[in-house]
């Protein structure tokens, strides 16, 4: 076997957040996660915060590492998504407030001593939110950039459009300035952006297997699914809402379940009519670099499957 992978988590929980960390601490023989950054997204910072450590006790992890990041946009206003996530940024389940604390150490300090301390090339960071956590690391120590293995982020939206205005996804909307950083950084970089993630729905019948498991973090997924999907049936009158943020940690244990294509990715963020919009040259028409392997169709039903199996290890 070989050895497991080193990830950093860098998040704004969110249901499908959660999900996502839930995947990754379900998954220990193939992933290390050296530790759980967090950043303001969904919800403002000290509730992204107190989310990502209520998954972790809700997995009975109260071992993994929480670290604190940016609490806004390098240069833009905060934009929440209360509207989605709810008022905590985790509703739907009851749960009890973590009692694990953070680690005194900030996000962005934790970020670059770990790809600093350890072996270049070994360190892969899987981004579930806005980039500016790894903007600010890059900006305070660019020398880390070569060092990173794989950037496998969830975000933009191509021939999806967008979520949150009609040309931009959420988690490059709320920073785009960090995103046009880590797009010009040279880091490999693996993105999941709406033409995939709005293929992996939550259909009644995939959220009814998890709540089967019956275990407490199986149930207080599926609790946060009923309430995670309710937004976007009524959005896109779809069967269940489009699980985003698991697809980042899926593509690391089972890549086949994705395809894609290299290409280049550029993000506006003059226009405000377009700003957050992250323009694929899909068809190669102009000659500019490729900078990320940009991800379009999913296997969705492999996808849940993993994502149930391992959820039941919890
Ligand atoms: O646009 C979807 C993304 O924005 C997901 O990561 C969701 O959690 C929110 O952060
Ligand atoms: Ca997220």
């Amino acid at each position: 076997m070989a050895e497991p992978r080193k990830i950093i988590i860098d998040t704004d929980p969110g249901q499908d957040d959660a999900a996502a960390i839930m995947l990754a601490l379900g998954s220990p023989d193939e992933l290390d996660v050296l530790g759980i950054t967090t950043v303001a997204g969904n919800v403002p910072l000290a509730l992204t915060s107190r989310n990502a450590r209520v998954v972790c006790e809700l997995c009975d992890r109260r071992d993994v590492k929480v670290y604190e990041g940016a609490e806004r946009p390098l240069l833009r206003q905060l934009v929440t998504a209360e509207h989605v996530h709810g008022k905590t940024g985790l509703d739907g389940p009851v749960v009890d407030e973590p009692t694990m604390q953070v680690e005194a150490q900030h996000a962005v300090d934790f970020i670059i001593e770990t790809i600093r301390a350890h072996e270049a090339g070994t360190v892969t960071l899987c981004t579930l939110g806005a980039l500016t956590n790894i903007a600010h690391a890059l900006q305070k120590a660019p020398e880390i950039a070569p060092r990173v293995r794989e950037l496998v982020m969830m975000g933009g939206g191509f021939f999806e459009g967008g979520n949150i205005t009609p040309a931009a996804e959420f988690n490059i909307y709320v920073d785009p300035d960090a995103a046009k950083i880590i797009f010009a950084s040279g880091i490999p970089i693996v993105m999941m952006p709406l033409d995939v993630t709005h293929k992996v729905l939550t259909y009644k019948s995939r959220v009814e297997k998890i709540r089967a498991i019956g275990s407490r973090p199986a149930v207080a997924m599926a609790e946060m699914l009923d309430f995670f999907e309710r937004f976007d049936i009524e959005k896109y009158g779809s069967d269940g809402g489009p699980l985003h943020d698991p697809t980042v940690i899926a593509y690391l244990l089972r890549p086949e379940l994705f395809k894609g294509r290299d290409c280049n990715v550029e993000i506006e963020t003059a226009s405000e009519l377009t700003v957050g919009m992250t323009v694929v040259d899909w068809w190669q028409v102009t000659d500019r670099k490729h900078n990320a392997k940009v991800m379009r169709e999913v296997d969705d039903q492999g996808f849940f499957d993993l994502l149930t199996e391992r959820l039941a290890r919890l």
